[in-house]
């Protein structure tokens, strides 16, 4: 085998779309996919690649330190993509040490099992990160954040993140471990947890509910399509400059509540109602406290040493987008029995 990937967190939104990605296309690559199935992970996502040669799936967490570092050794991986984590601001916010344990203390339990296991033979390994721009803070008006924006966090979700970053350069700069960080905006496709705005407003459109906006809407978040950023993934795995970060985004930013509309309009059409009907279940609920105003990215860096760029048109990905979640409500019905119901009431009641 060319490469043995270790890939956390590919149950999850990103990861199943990362996993299937370097299952199909790289069949001399081996794919380990290491994932503990919080309610974020779900083996569904992977249905139709789960029995592919060149990949197996183990149940485990990142922040059991033994298991980790008997993995590594035992399959000899030689790259990690990480992305298991605790993804939800709103769930950050009320179980702050959940996203401490495993965000920080999971990657660093990682890192360390990696600085053990490959020591001596870092030649040929990678450590790859995969994080967001939420540790750069929020922005005014004007300008986006870049590789060497201050970390600035304010939510216990991008504080944990903006901690693990920091891990994984503290291990390359003391252990000389080869990592490599990227820190993407907003994601949207397929299979993302329907407690994230795009697909909760998609589900509540369908379903009939209050459309849940914070404050008044005002806050812009820059939105790339999910396979884009696999892509990136897959280019700065093979051709990014090791002990360095990368800034990926969509150079597509909407105010929640111009983007809360798109998505009534779209939704009208898909369930042939009349145009307003969606619109008329938007709801202004209490503002997340300490939620960031805005967020953009300038993906220059990468664009300018590698080939990638955004290859989407927002209106069509986003309908395409809102067709398979109509198109797959078994698949809703899925993730969102048991714990969702609870984590939804705890969350919107009395806002
Ligand atoms: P997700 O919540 O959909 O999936 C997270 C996955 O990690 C799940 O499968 C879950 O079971 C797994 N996991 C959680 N804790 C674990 C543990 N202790 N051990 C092993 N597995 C565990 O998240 P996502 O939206 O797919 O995000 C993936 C990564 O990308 C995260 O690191 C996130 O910070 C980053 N990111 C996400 C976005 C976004 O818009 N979703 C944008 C930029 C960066
Ligand atoms: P979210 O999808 O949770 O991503 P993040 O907080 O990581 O950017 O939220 C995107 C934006 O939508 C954010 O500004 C918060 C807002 N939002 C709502 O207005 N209502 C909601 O019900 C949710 C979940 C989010």
């Amino acid at each position: 085998m060319d490469k043995i990937i270790l890939i956390t967190g590919g149950a999850g939104f990103i990861g199943s779309h990362v996993v299937r990605h370097f299952v199909k296309k790289y069949p001399d690559y081996r794919v380990i996919n290491f994932d503990k199935l919080t309610y974020a992970g779900y083996l569904g996502n992977l249905s139709d690649i789960e029995s592919a040669p060149n990949y197996t799936f183990i149940k485990g967490d990142i922040c059991d330190a033994e298991h980790v570092e008997r993995l590594l050794s035992a399959e000899a991986i030689t790259h990690i993509l990480h992305l298991a984590a605790e993804s939800h601001v709103d769930r950050s916010i009320l179980d702050p040490i959940g996203f401490v344990r495993t965000n920080v203390l999971g990657t660093a339990t990682l890192l360390n099992a990696a600085k053990d296991v490959w020591k001596g033979q870092m030649e040929g390994k990678l450590f790859y990160h995969v994080s967001t721009d939420e540790v750069f803070g929020s922005l005014g008006t004007h300008g986006s954040f870049s590789e060497t924006t201050a970390y600035d966090p304010h939510s216990p979700y991008s504080a944990s993140k903006a901690s693990s970053d920091h891990f994984v350069r503290a291990y390359h700069d003391t252990y000389g471990l080869p990592i490599l960080i990227s820190n993407c905006s907003n994601n949207y496709g397929t299979h993302q947890f329907p407690e994230k705005l795009i697909p909760l407003i998609i589900r509540n459109i369908r379903d009939k509910k209050p459309l849940p906006v914070y404050g008044k809407g005002e806050n812009v978040r820059d939105w790339l399509w999910v396979n884009d950023h696999v892509r990136a993934i897959d280019i700065l795995l093979h051709e990014g400059k090791a002990g360095f970060t990368y800034c990926i985004g969509g150079n597509n930013e909407w105010k929640n509540i111009d983007l809360v509309r798109l998505l009534c309009s779209i939704m009208d059409g898909e369930l042939n109602q009349p145009e307003g009907a969606a619109a008329s279940l938007i709801t202004f609920v209490t503002d997340r406290p300490g939620h960031d105003m805005r967020y953009a990215i300038d993906a220059t860096k990468i664009m300018a040493e590698t080939d990638w760029k955004p290859t989407q048109d927002f209106r069509m990905a986003l309908t395409d987008t809102v067709r398979w979640y109509l198109a797959n409500p078994q698949w809703i019905e899925a993730v969102t029995s048991g714990e969702y119901q609870h984590y939804y009431e705890r969350q919107y009641a009395g806002r």
